[in-house]
């Protein structure tokens, strides 16, 4: 073989700079660094940056409780060479200009997330791939605002960073292999379990999860059941660790919102175009499903109108 794998190493991605030191860019920092990444923060203020490092300690202190139970000593260094390994920056310029890697985790906006990109794009490197880690906007309407398409993907990752296994990695159709094979590398270098997903509404987990929550916030406004009952039938029914209402409130409400606008909004544009209302699409729907269940339970009475 022509290229030997220490030249692929030297390709692979060392330096990460992760703009945003809110939970999930904090959560993502940290894990980058307890596998050896170089990481910069970028976050508007010192002071939240300094809740971003203290958020990594604590959650540190967790991890290494666990994985150095008899070696208090051993976890105390993995605790402070992780820590070293993290530095902060309020200027997302400055941080980008040794980075392999830009992972964006700041505010649900489009217009905003465009901004910083455009940036970035002119201050960052060529080889520096840049991606979002956005739970409901469009991989592709980022990447837009920059020159690199091709060096750009979306990396998903679950709260809490630290434990949940699962990144999702995103391509639009500009990204190249090289840069969505070193995107699956990363994922795999910070030990997390990769799952490859196109740029659809909700990836893969949250297109099916967030629908889960939403039937549960419906379940609870038609008064079929409390908040306690769904949550405690869900963990001790399904085997979830959280209950619905529990898993929204972690998630947070504001990003349930944002998640459920942006498959709304992705949805309404066809439906315009096509000449018709969510109430027709849901009728549709109704009976065609009707008329389904009816040919296949003959002695079963439907209502036939979603009014009745
Ligand atoms: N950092 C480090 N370790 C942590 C941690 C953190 N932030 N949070 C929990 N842990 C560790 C604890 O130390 C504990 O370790 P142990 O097993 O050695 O004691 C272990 O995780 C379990 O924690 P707890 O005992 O405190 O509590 P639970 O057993 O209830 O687990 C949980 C907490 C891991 C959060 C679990 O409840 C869970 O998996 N909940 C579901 C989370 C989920 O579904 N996340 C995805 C949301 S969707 C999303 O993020 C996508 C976005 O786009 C919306």
């Amino acid at each position: 073989r022509r290229f030997s794998t220490s030249a692929m190493r030297a390709e692979a991605i060392k330096c990460v700079t992760v703009i945003g030191g809110g939970q999930m860019g904090a959560g993502i920092a940290q894990v980058a660094a307890t596998t050896g990444h170089q990481v910069v923060i970028v976050d508007q203020s010192e002071d939240i940056l300094n809740k971003s490092k203290a958020s990594i300690h604590k959650s540190l202190q967790r991890v290494a409780k666990k994985k150095f139970a008899d070696d208090a000593k051993a976890g105390e260094a993995f605790i402070s060479e992780a820590i070293d390994r993290v530095s902060i920056q309020t200027d997302a310029t400055n941080a980008v200009g040794n980075a392999d890697l830009v992972v964006e985790a700041i505010v649900e906006n489009l217009e905003v997330k465009r901004q910083l990109f455009t940036i970035l794009d002119k201050a960052a490197p060529q080889h520096t791939i840049f991606a979002s880690n956005t739970s409901s906007l469009p991989i592709k309407d980022i990447a837009e605002s920059t020159q690199r398409m091709d060096r750009f993907g979306g990396l998903h990752f679950f709260n809490p960073v630290p434990v949940m296994k699962l990144l999702e990695v995103v391509r639009i159709p500009q990204t190249s292999d090289e840069t969505f094979n070193k995107l699956l590398a990363f994922g795999k270098n910070l030990q997390k379990t990769t799952v490859n997903c196109k740029d659809t509404p909700g990836f893969i987990v949250n297109r099916l999860l967030v629908p889960y929550m939403v039937e549960a916030v419906r379940l609870l406004e038609r008064g079929d059941a409390s908040t306690r009952d769904i949550d405690t039938a869900m963990k001790l029914g399904a085997g979830y660790p959280m209950g619905p209402f529990e898993l929204c409130d972690y998630v947070g409400l504001d990003t349930m919102k944002f998640i459920l606008d942006v498959e709304w909004l992705t949805l309404r544009p066809t439906m315009q175009a096509a000449g018709v209302s969510i109430t027709e699409v849901v009728h549709h729907l109704y009976n065609t499903a009707l008329t389904k269940m009816k040919r296949f339970m003959p002695n079963i009475i439907f209502l036939d109108s979603l009014d009745q």
